[in-house]
């Protein structure tokens, strides 16, 4: 009676099981991969953020397949706070960055087709390309003291069926942005093979140091679609409202335009509170970042201090997002030191191999975690190293 996209196998993998237990009998736990920010302790503006969604334009249905166009120019206006025209008229709204990247494979790809995406990275993408007919390709990152994107793979990659390739922007976990030439230099590939490039970003503004890089919407070269939203920004994953913004050749995103419009009209997601709120609650990204970076930055120094005190595990350059990378010894699987810690010491990693990583010797660590967890978290994991 069911669709083979749907046949997954459902059976929780071994760590999540240990987590199930571990909660039924009530022990203790430092979750050290906590990444829901409305369950991390910071304030938000809730008089803003509730007055907003009480807007009485809300009890009329205007249709309107790109989204309101006053929420759409405050997104513009997002993107021209970092000096990167936008126009509202290439902007699309979803209800989340994963409702874009379906638009978007339903847009580019036939059943089959193949996306490129980088490895390692965030685990959805095998679902949301499952879903969709879609078949993913990964090309490797490379670390040495720092990750850069390896055009060599990248180029042998590409086959005839070959359509979009994805670039995140900072990565998640590794939290490296594309410098400036390596956009420059993806999009001038995905130009010469035809190929869409699809980047996400709903990470970018939270650079640990320094500004922000540069956002790919600034990119001319290939046919480009930016994917970020409320999700990750203003931390209200709640509010499902994110967006896609085109940019590119003019012929092509002309059609693209055409064809996403039909897309998006076919199902009008949006709803009207949340988009009539969306400038009001873009607004409170400042306050939430503050919070947020000041809290990333505490959690990567007090593990910085707590490293330096000794010599089992190091850390990945980090330099942006959310999360951190651990290198440490791999004497086990990464899920096998993970359950152990879950078991003996009551602290929550993810290994490496949920994110991609295709050796043993990686745990990736939420840099969101409350200050007070992270340091006895990491303090107990790197004990437990040394015992
Ligand atoms: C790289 C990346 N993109 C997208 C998302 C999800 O965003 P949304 O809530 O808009 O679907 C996440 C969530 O962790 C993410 O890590």
């Amino acid at each position: 009676m069911f669709a083979s996209r749907t046949n997954w196998n459902l059976t929780e993998n071994r760590l999540a099981l240990a987590l199930a237990e571990h909660r039924r009998d009530g022990r203790p736990l430092l979750d050290l991969t906590l990444s829901n920010p409305t369950e991390a302790g910071f304030a938000y503006d809730e008089s803003t953020i509730l007055s907003a969604l009480q807007n009485s334009a809300s009890l009329s249905y205007e249709p309107a397949p790109q989204g309101f166009l006053s929420a759409r120019e405050a997104v513009a206006n997002y993107y021209a706070g970092k000096n990167t025209h936008v126009s509202p008229g290439n902007l699309f709204l979803t209800t989340s960055t994963s409702e874009a990247y379906s638009y978007l494979f339903r847009l580019l790809c036939n059943p089959g087709d193949q996306v490129l995406i980088p490895s390692p990275s965030y685990p959805l993408f095998d679902f949301l390309a499952g879903l969709n007919d879609v078949r993913l390709v990964r090309y490797p990152l490379l670390y040495d003291h720092g990750w850069q994107l390896d055009f060599s793979s990248f180029e042998r990659a590409i086959t005839p069926r070959t359509r979009a390739a994805i670039v995140v922007h900072p990565n998640n976990p590794t939290g490296h942005y594309a410098k400036a030439e390596e956009q420059t230099q993806l999009s001038a590939l995905c130009a010469k093979n035809n190929l869409a490039l699809i980047a996400d970003e709903v990470f970018l503004d939270f650079a640990i140091q320094g500004s922000p890089a540069n956002s790919f919407a600034a990119q001319v070269g290939a046919l480009t679609f930016v994917l970020s939203g409320l999700s990750k920004l203003c931390g209200l994953p709640q509010m499902k409202s994110a967006w896609v913004a085109l940019s590119g050749p003019e012929n092509l995103k002309h059609e693209a335009r055409q064809r996403l419009e039909v897309i998006a009209d076919s199902y009008l997601s949006m709803n009207a509170p949340v988009q009539h709120a969306l400038p009001a609650l873009l607004a409170t990204r400042a306050q939430f970042q503050a919070q947020l970076l000041a809290r990333v930055r505490a959690n990567l120094a007090a593990l910085d201090d707590q490293l330096s005190a000794q010599r089992n595990c190091s850390r990945l350059a980090c330099e942006a997002g959310w999360n951190v990378v651990l290198r440490v010894p791999a004497t086990r699987s990464d899920e096998d030191l993970a359950l152990d810690l879950l078991r003996e010491k009551n602290v929550l990693v993810h290994p490496g191999h949920f994110y991609d990583f295709s050796q043993d010797g990686f745990l990736v660590l939420s840099l969101i975690t409350s200050e007070k967890d992270f340091a006895e978290g990491a303090r107990r994991l790197l004990s437990f190293l040394s015992s």
